[in-house]
């Protein structure tokens, strides 16, 4: 396999001059929806099977990175954090961490006062899963303010590659929200360049029919998961299953990329729901058992397969780990699907966010 033993470890990054003028780096990143998912992990932060999703262009984070450099001493990482525009103890904990946890990468942070300022296009607590946005965004910033410091960094693969990588160390699924339209995250035979440390970008090979598909996010449950998603990867380590579930994913990624391939939405349809349902059956088969499926994700499935029996539309679901449908379908028939999902589908939700698959992350002008 083609994957590299790379690592980031560099401790010639840091700044020998406190003469740096304040400064502000910002980033705009999607979300992305897994179509195989990345469920159970190992080591540090990688991943027990490859996974593939299409990055989407309306769910995304903004994130502002200011930093002015310190004048004391103090070696720690100082950080002010806005979430929304207020500050959030929860939330700068949790990046605080991250940010310790990788100045073997990037160790110039401990010499600067940070104040992240990140806001998200869909309202929190929307049951939509902020942190692939989140944190590719602020990955974006990190490998921003290196570039801006010590000028490396300056071709856009190498650029994307590291905050690729640095975004799976905040949340794995982060890597892949780097690129436009689709991506790849973890070592597989049929993707020579895949690698399990970071995502590539990978819609060229696939058929043009998915590089405008459409993914609404039908929301029928706003309230926060139970069960977070690291606990749930951390539950896969006692699943009786997770040795199956693992050669499952693998071969029907490999099924997937044939599909992607050939534009055989058949097939590509079959394979996402198995992996939308397979996921929600890991969780309920774990050593401690849980739910996050709602009675109308149900109805909004089983209404969704009707519908596709009769019609013979190629319109699909998919599920993150929660309880909100995404709903997948091509352009070619978005106009006959959302008067679908607007006749009968809405009625089992709260809110709806049209979404399709996007462009990728984008910098924004320093403000
Ligand atoms: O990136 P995490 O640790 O939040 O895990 C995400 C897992 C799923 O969203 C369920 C699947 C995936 O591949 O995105």
């Amino acid at each position: 396999m083609a994957a590299i033993n790379m690592d980031y470890t560099n401790s010639r990054l840091v700044i020998e001059t406190t003469k740096i003028e304040p400064g502000s780096v910002s980033w705009r990143s999607p979300s992305n929806i897994a179509l195989i998912k990345y469920w159970g992990k190992h080591g540090r932060q990688l991943p027990q099977n490859p996974s593939f999703s299409f990055t989407l262009d309306q769910a995304f984070s903004e994130t502002t990175l200011e930093y002015t450099t310190k004048t004391g001493a103090d070696q720690g990482i100082a950080l002010e954090f806005l979430f929304e525009g207020k500050e959030n103890d929860a939330f700068r904990e949790k990046v605080k961490k991250y940010l310790e946890s990788i100045t073997d990468i990037f160790p110039f942070l401990r010499q600067f006062n940070l104040k992240i300022r990140s806001s998200n296009s869909f309202p929190h607590s929307a049951g939509i899963a902020s942190s692939a946005s989140g944190m590719s965004a602020l990955a974006l910033c990190l490998c921003s303010l290196e570039y801006e410091l010590f000028g490396t960094l300056e071709d856009d693969l190498a650029f994307r590659k590291k905050a690729s990588y640095v975004a799976r160390l905040g949340s794995g699924s982060a890597c892949r929200s780097i690129y436009a339209k689709a991506a790849i995250w973890g070592d597989n035979p049929e993707v020579e360049a895949a690698s399990d440390l970071y995502a590539i970008p990978y819609w060229e090979e696939i058929d043009p029919v998915f590089h405008s598909f459409h993914d609404d996010i039908l929301i029928v449950n706003k309230s926060e998961k139970k069960v977070s998603s690291r606990a749930g990867h951390g539950l896969m380590e006692g699943n009786v299953y997770a040795e199956d579930r693992y050669r499952q994913a693998r071969q029907r990624f490999r099924q997937l990329i044939g599909a992607l391939k050939k534009g055989d939405l058949e097939t590509f349809g079959r394979i996402t729901e198995g992996e939308a349902l397979t996921l929600h059956a890991m969780m309920m088969a774990s050593p401690t058992p849980y739910l996050l499926l709602h009675p109308n994700t149900i109805n909004i499935i089983q209404r969704l397969q009707d519908y596709r029996a009769t019609s013979g539309q190629p319109i699909y679901f998919t599920l993150d780990a929660g309880p909100n449908p995404h709903i997948l379908y091509p352009d070619s028939i978005a106009r006959e699907a959302q008067q679908f999902i607007r006749g009968e589908l809405s009625e089992f939700c709260v809110d709806w966010i049209e979404d399709q698959v996007g462009e990728g992350p984008l910098q924004l002008e320093e403000n």
